[in-house]
């Protein structure tokens, strides 16, 4: 790995309240200082914080994204939805499309590619997340599988600047399990490939998530290829969120 510009993108799924926010904000010294400055730290919490969040982390280095969006890019009448828009006007900069646990619920590429033009309409940063199941990875579809979600979720997208892939392996989340180094370049390399032929140009940023831990993360860092992290259950602890990004540049 490189060391340079690095992501560290913590998703906190549908868990935090106010408490973990202020604790959060520890974050915000490491955030500032030489070291960590040239890196991106972005909080993605519930949407219900979204602007609690921004408020405290604005004058500082952090910034903050949402876990979703609607696929609608106007407003409209959809009970319960919160679409790009809404998601601007917290203050949010980013947002996590194709997440596996949505995809699981149903979020089809078609849809998933919907979600991504109408947050590139609102100028948002889109954190694409693709990855294998496992029965995916054991009948050896991966590649398949990633230039199918690469090709069908970023149909039609020309502004390749506004997107981040996340490579998530779907077996490796919340599991404590992470492929081997050698599969993880593999597979990135070949997310580099797709994405070279898909859009023609070689540096849109690549993360990779699914259980990222304090313990794991010096071994991931040594990737080259790897841009940064989307960090679930551990990015909840601010004291782990900070030891993981310590680790990884260090
Ligand atoms: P995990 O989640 O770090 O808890 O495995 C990662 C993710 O789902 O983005």
């Amino acid at each position: 790995m490189t060391n340079n510009n690095m992501y560290f993108v913590a998703n906190w799924k549908m868990y935090g309240n106010k408490a973990d926010i202020d604790n959060s904000t520890s974050l915000i010294s490491l955030s500032k200082l030489k070291k960590y400055k040239k890196h991106k730290i972005i909080y993605c919490p519930p949407y219900t914080l979204l602007k609690t969040f921004y408020d405290n982390i604005k004058k500082s280095n952090i910034s903050i994204g949402a876990q979703n969006c609607h696929s609608n890019s106007d407003y409209g009448a959809f009970t319960g939805s919160i679409n790009a828009k809404l998601i601007k006007s917290t203050g949010a900069k980013y947002v996590i499309l194709g997440h596996s646990e949505n995809r699981n619920s149903g979020e089809s590429d078609l849809i998933i590619n919907k979600k991504i033009h109408s947050a590139i309409k609102e100028n948002l940063i889109i954190i694409y997340c693709i990855g294998e199941e496992l029965s995916e990875k054991r009948k050896k579809n991966t590649y398949k599988v990633l230039k199918k979600q690469l090709t069908k979720g970023l149909k039609g997208i020309k502004k390749f600047e506004n997107i981040i892939i996340a490579y998530e392996p779907v077996w490796s989340i919340g599991t404590g399990i992470i492929p081997k180094n050698s599969e993880l370049s593999r597979n990135i390399n070949n997310i580099k490939k797709i994405l070279a032929k898909l859009k023609k140009s070689i540096n849109t940023k690549i993360l990779y998530g699914g259980s990222v831990n304090p313990k794991n993360v010096r071994k991931l860092a040594q990737i080259k290829e790897i841009n940064g992290f989307l960090i679930g259950g551990a990015s909840l602890s601010a004291k782990k969120f900070i030891d993981i990004i310590k680790k990884s540049i260090n």
